[in-house]
């Protein structure tokens, strides 16, 4: 039965119809009556450029999706990044050598080496470091008179900053490496006056960059991780280019998704005040979580089928696309109570806003819920009276949930 909530022609995957809300009222619509459900495609958008696909509403499918790489496979059209001709000559078949894009035993392999970076004894080492930085984009937030941007002053920086360390990018190069990242990720808005092509020169050069800095530590092993990547002895280790689209891969799966976290969890927080005041006075740690949940950064991702099989009572066929809505699954009342309350208390909170736990699963998930954790102690203790000063100006994208512009004043 197709389900009667859902208008003809609706497709989830029009950037204009997540632009104004998430979660979307039509995904508690299709959980109930019809949780895997062919969406006929209208418009021609990254990541989902063909005839249709199924979309996938309820926690348990998403997960089972995500945990069933042999039959859902990462490798045919999971394009989250657009390349020019360049890359793609040079590179031949660019795509592939994005771990996102990639299926086992492909994808253990540089899993199970690029992993090195993000061990918990890592993680640990940029702590103190991270901290500071927290504290000193608090400080100057803190110092406007009037109103400021939250995005622009707080929500952008620490993601950037965590990446450079993670890499160890030098401070001399980190304003050319962000001013990249940062054109690369502003797509798909018209407001944002930069072009499709800007943004693909400025993937090329993060390329060129971390390839730059592999053959180096190539040719003169340092004690540092990148060597540990590109030059171990005695384990595997990454190809220049591999390395080179891993950290293009970390720009921005590891930039706006955290931007984007930090920036509604200030807004839940602000729309919230009883949960303001908690944290302020308790500092859970369950906060993060439940931030990453309520904002669930990245709506959707997408698998194709590998043979045919059947999710949720569908018959899906090979070569079907199936997209996973982690937006949906994320305020699914068979595995949440009260799925939309914001509630930073929540324990356990198995959301699925860092995908549904396959081989997959975020890599920088536990990097990503430090700085979380960092930035929102910093701003407590550096702005307590915070408010909202405007309404948010959000990213029109088809699969980031995302926000452009929130004012905000320090009062
Ligand atoms: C993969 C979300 C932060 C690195 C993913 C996936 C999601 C996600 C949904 C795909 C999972 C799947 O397909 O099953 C998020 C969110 C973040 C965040 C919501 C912030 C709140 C980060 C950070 C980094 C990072 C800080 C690193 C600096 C990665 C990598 C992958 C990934 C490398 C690919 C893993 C693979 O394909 O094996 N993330 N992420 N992410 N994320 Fe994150």
């Amino acid at each position: 039965m197709p389900c009667p909530a859902l208008p003809d022609g609706f497709d989830f995957t029009d950037p204009d119809v997540l632009h104004h809300r998430v979660p979307l009222p039509e995904f508690a619509a299709l959980r109930r009556a019809e949780p895997v459900r062919w969406i006929p495609q209208r418009g021609n958008v990254a990541g989902f450029q063909d005839d249709g696909y199924w979309a996938v509403t309820r926690h348990a499918d998403v997960k089972y999706v995500s945990t069933h790489p042999e039959l859902f496979s990462s490798s045919v059209n999971t394009a989250i990044i657009r390349f020019n001709e360049h890359i793609e000559r040079d590179a031949i078949d660019a795509q592939r050598l994005i771990l996102l894009n990639m299926d086992p035993p492909e994808h253990t392999r540089v899993r199970q080496i690029v992993q090195r970076m993000f061990t918990p004894r890592a993680i640990r080492a940029l702590e103190d470091r991270l901290r500071a930085r927290a504290l000193a984009i608090a400080d100057g937030a803190r110092r406007h008179s009037g109103s400021f941007d939250f995005v622009t002053e707080v929500a952008c920086e620490l993601p950037l900053q965590a990446i450079a360390e993670l890499i160890g990018v030098p401070q001399e190069d980190r304003s050319r490496i962000f001013d990249w990242s940062n054109k690369m990720i502003a797509y798909d808005d018209p407001e944002y006056a930069i072009t499709e092509e800007v943004g693909q020169e400025s993937a090329t050069e993060i390329l060129a960059y971390a390839m730059n800095m592999a053959a180096d530590r190539k040719r003169c092993p340092a004690k540092d991780l990148v060597t540990t990547l590109v030059a171990a002895e005695d384990q595997g280790s990454l190809r220049s280019d591999e390395f080179g689209f891993f950290v293009l891969m970390l720009a921005v799966a590891g930039n706006e998704t955290t931007r984007n976290a930090i920036t509604h969890g200030m807004h839940a927080f602000l729309t919230h005040p009883g949960q303001w005041e908690l944290f302020k006075r308790e500092r859970p740690a369950t906060a993060a979580e439940e931030i990453v949940r309520w904002a669930t950064p990245v709506v959707a991702f997408q698998r194709t089928a590998t043979q045919d099989t059947e999710l949720g009572g569908k018959q899906v066929r090979k070569g079907d696309r199936v997209g996973l809505f982690y937006s949906s699954a994320n305020h699914d009342p068979e595995v949440f109570d009260d799925p939309d309350v914001f509630d930073i208390t929540r324990d356990p909170n198995p959301h699925l806003g860092f995908g549904g736990g396959g081989p997959h699963y975020c890599l920088g998930k536990s990097l990503a819920v430090l700085e979380i954790d960092l930035i929102f102690d910093a701003v407590a203790d550096a702005m307590p009276g915070l408010t909202l000063a405007g309404d948010p100006r959000r990213l029109r994208s088809a699969w980031i949930n995302g926000v452009k512009e929130l004012r905000v004043d320090a009062g």
